[in-house]
């Protein structure tokens, strides 16, 4: 699958994001190694601190379905900066995959891409 196809399946996965309180929509889409795609939104809470991001939704439902051979992440919002997956994203992705390709897209569709070891140096790690 081509990046700006990716990219593309987190812009329409972040219409599905259940985000009442921040109003910030956003989409994930996790391509394997195998050429299968999970995607994830961002899921809020009445109880704010239970809110769940897109990626790790996107990465728990991979794991779920036994695949854990990951290559590319697109995450896209509905801002005009580039979206960058938070730390505690950062750190669940880095378990399975910390040469992941992390694709950052703004609302347009535009992107930068980064290897997510480079997004979190010296990761915490087992
Ligand atoms: N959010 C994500 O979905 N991914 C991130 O990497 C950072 C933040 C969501 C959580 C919350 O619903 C909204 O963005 C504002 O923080």
């Amino acid at each position: 699958m081509r990046d700006e196809d990716l990219v593309r399946l987190a812009l329409e996965a972040k219409e599905r994001a259940y985000a009442p309180y921040s109003g910030i929509r956003v989409g994930a889409a996790l391509l394997t190694r195998g050429g299968e795609v999970f995607t994830g939104v961002n899921v809020e809470n009445a109880s704010y601190g239970l809110t769940l991001c897109a990626e790790r939704v996107a990465a728990v439902k991979a794991v779920s379905e036994g695949r854990k051979d990951w290559v590319t992440l697109a995450v896209a919002w509905n801002r005009e900066e580039f979206c960058r997956p938070c730390g505690a994203c950062r750190q669940v992705l880095f378990e399975f995959a910390p040469a992941l390709r992390v694709l950052m897209a703004n609302a347009r569709g535009e992107y930068e891409e980064e290897v997510l070891a480079a997004l979190l140096p010296s990761a915490f790690t087992k």
